[in-house]
């Protein structure tokens, strides 16, 4: 188990020992932990190549740590609590012992149909409980589980299961999400036929859950075998043994998006995940055995992975799961959840707060939210006044809020308070975990010294030394991985953030520096969606920004340039062709990558060289028009003023 930090100079004495013996600070923590075989050397690392190695020769497994362990000293305590999408529906749950029964027997399933540790298999499924099963029967027989989220379109789920060269799916019939059903099994079903005529299907299995009573026959496809979740969960006899995994071996692909081409493949590893997001979500959250620790990310995001299954569950917490959405079928839904549950800890995203702050306070004081002891927000800025309601209401003054700033790539939080020891300040994600070695870089990539005495200074975010959990490659590309996060900075761990760290050394993120935009937590990158934009036949050129949006954090503003122009008075034939340009984004992409606003344009404003000047075109999404700068190195400058006329808002 991992020793909580007890006080503030505790914290100090840690940090202080985590940075000047990092082998044996982390050692400590792994050493709370089930090792089949114990390792050889803690630590190798080089940024250039880019290569790091925790915990190198040692054997675990994830599942093993997550449940067997807890199944035999604590089996009966609660492990996870599942809330249906419909209110009037039970809710579920189960113990450590149950969970551990049937994640061993979804094992058995994916063991029967001939999966092998090494292989990947693709989860693309709604926020039912077999989801979280699969994950960890993944991780039990060493299998790299990719889980998609279950808003993204066939047509990404293709490249996702391409990529990763994944011969197992894992679905369900549909996706139950508040009002809606929307097809699940069916999105599959057209994903292997994209891929089936692009000739480059891996896919050999697929299962399906949730089937409806009268079951229809399942799809086939020339090679790929379709099969029924229930069948299978009632014919397996296999009770799969955990497999004992190099430390280093993948653990999971989870794709996100960056600044050019396609999303990539980040890649966690076995050993180094599992100690760093066990260790950061028992110092940030501090739970004790007893509390109920809700996370509302859904599984197909990082949030998920690392605070909805493995962290939670490795310290042997009392995890809740919800299949739905906040405002269904009202917008106290969320607080009715945690009056139901007596949930202790709540983690959410800032999206969430804001688009609840709209109702007021009545849906939330008309519950007993007493229960409540820490909240936690994660995936983009949260601006102040959905700071100080998230503190005011839900928490009623009395829980501290743990504003979490982390990646995907970083597996877990790197920085963020640790609840009820560490000072707040709102808008603040505050200082680095113990491990974490964040610094600030000028734009020649110097780092920016505190001075003495300390001031505040702003600058790129990078990180000069490996934790644990930090990626170890983009699946199939590992130049990719190097050319993103390594070679902008030689050195360092290059995260695309800006900060500011004040004088005390907290530090507050300002947002992406790079063509990524996050909207409702969700990182889209802008060329994803121009790419999909661009494939209308209509459409010569797009460029994508993002703009302040008061509930989303930023709203996806498209400016787009057709092949032939429209006639001026025809807003109606105007209407049509936005629609229709919204509709390919979200074919292409998924509904989470719609864009709010789009403008037709007749020219964007570049350089002579033919760049795109996307400060302008941020400024005019922004409406922030005043002052526009110096633009002089436009090829045209007068485009301005007409893209000015035009602006939507
Ligand atoms: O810009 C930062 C923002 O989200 C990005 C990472 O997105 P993703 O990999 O999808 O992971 C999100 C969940 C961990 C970061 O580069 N971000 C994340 N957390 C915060 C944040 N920005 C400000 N404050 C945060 N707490």
């Amino acid at each position: 188990m991992i020793n909580l930090l007890i006080d503030g100079e505790d914290y100090r004495l840690q940090y202080r020992r985590s940075v000047e013996d990092p082998e044996g600070f982390w050692a400590g923590v792994a050493s709370g932990f089930h090792w089949h075989r114990p390792w050889d050397k803690v630590l190798e690392w080089n940024f250039e190549k880019p290569q790091v190695r925790w915990f190198e020769g040692g054997q675990t497994n994830l599942c093993y740590n997550a449940l067997d362990r807890h199944a035999l000293s604590h089996g009966d305590r609660i492990a996870l609590i599942w809330e249906p999408n419909e209110e009037n529906e039970e809710a579920r749950r189960w113990t450590y012992w149950e969970l551990k029964e049937a994640v061993v027997r979804t094992a058995g399933i994916l063991n029967d149909l001939g999966v092998q540790a090494g292989d990947r298999v693709c989860l693309y499924m709604p926020m039912v409980p077999e989801l979280l099963w699969t994950v960890l029967a993944c991780a039990r027989l060493g299998a790299v589980h990719s889980v998609v989220f279950g808003g993204f379109s066939a047509r990404s789920l293709a490249d996702r299961i391409a990529d990763a060269g994944a011969a197992y799916v894992v679905c369900a019939e549909q996706i139950r999400r508040g009002p809606k059903v929307l097809p699940c099994r069916a999105v599959v079903e057209e994903a292997l036929s994209l891929l089936d005529n692009e000739q480059e299907n891996p896919v050999r299995k697929v299962v399906v859950q949730g089937r409806p009573h009268h079951k229809e026959p399942l799809c086939s496809f020339a090679h790929t075998e379709c099969l029924d979740w229930e069948d299978l969960w009632h014919s397996t006899l296999s009770r799969p043994e955990p497999r004992w995994m190099n430390a280093e071996d993948p653990l999971f692909i989870l794709y996100t998006s960056g600044s050019t081409g396609k999303p990539k493949g980040v890649l966690h590893s076995t050993g180094g995940y599992m100690v760093y997001t066990a260790y950061s979500f028992a110092q940030v959250f501090r739970t004790r055995p007893g509390d109920v620790f809700w996370c509302t990310a859904d599984i197909g995001w990082i949030t998920g992975h690392s605070y909805l299954v493995y962290g939670p569950l490795l310290q042997g917490a009392t995890v809740v799961m919800f299949e739905g959405i906040p405002t269904h079928p009202d917008p106290s839904r969320f607080w009715k959840i945690c009056q139901r549950h007596r949930v202790t800890h709540f983690y959410t995203a800032p999206t969430a707060i804001r688009a609840l702050m709209v109702y007021g306070d009545a849906p939330v004081q008309s519950v007993d939210l007493s229960s409540l002891q820490v909240l936690g927000s994660v995936g983009e800025p949260i601006n102040e006044e959905a700071w100080l309601w998230y503190h005011r209401v839900v928490g009623g003054e009395r829980c501290p809020v743990t504003d979490t700033w982390w990646q995907t790539e970083t597996g877990g939080i790197l920085i963020g308070a640790l609840a009820g020891l560490s000072a707040l300040k709102p808008t603040f994600a505050g200082l680095p975990l113990p491990g974490v070695q964040p610094v600030l870089l000028d734009p020649s990539g110097r780092e920016l010294v505190s001075t003495d005495p300390p001031t505040e200074q702003e600058g790129l975010l990078a990180m000069r030394f490996p934790w644990p959990s930090i990626l170890r490659s983009t699946w199939g590309d590992h130049e990719r991985c190097r050319n993103t996060y390594f070679s902008p900075f030689p050195g360092y761990y290059f995260t695309g953030d800006g900060a500011r760290r004040d004088a005390e050394g907290m530090y507050r993120i300002i947002g992406r520096v790079d063509d990524v935009i996050n909207v409702s937590g969700h990182r889209l990158g802008t060329a994803e969606i121009e790419n999909a934009l661009n494939l209308h036949p209509m459409v010569v050129e797009s460029a994508v920004v993002g703009y302040d949006h008061s509930i989303k954090g930023q709203g996806i503003y498209a400016y787009v340039i057709l092949r032939t122009a429209l006639k001026d008075s025809d807003q109606e034939t105007e209407d049509r062709l936005c629609r229709e340009l919204s509709e390919t984004v979200v074919r292409e992409i998924g509904a989470i990558a719609r864009p709010d606003r789009i403008q037709l344009v007749e020219g964007l404003p570049k350089t002579r060289s033919g760049k795109i000047m996307r400060r302008f075109l941020r400024k005019i999404a922004s409406g922030d028009t005043a002052q526009m700068g110096d633009t002089t190195t436009l090829l045209d400058p007068t485009i301005l003023e007409s893209i000015l006329v035009g602006r939507k808002g």
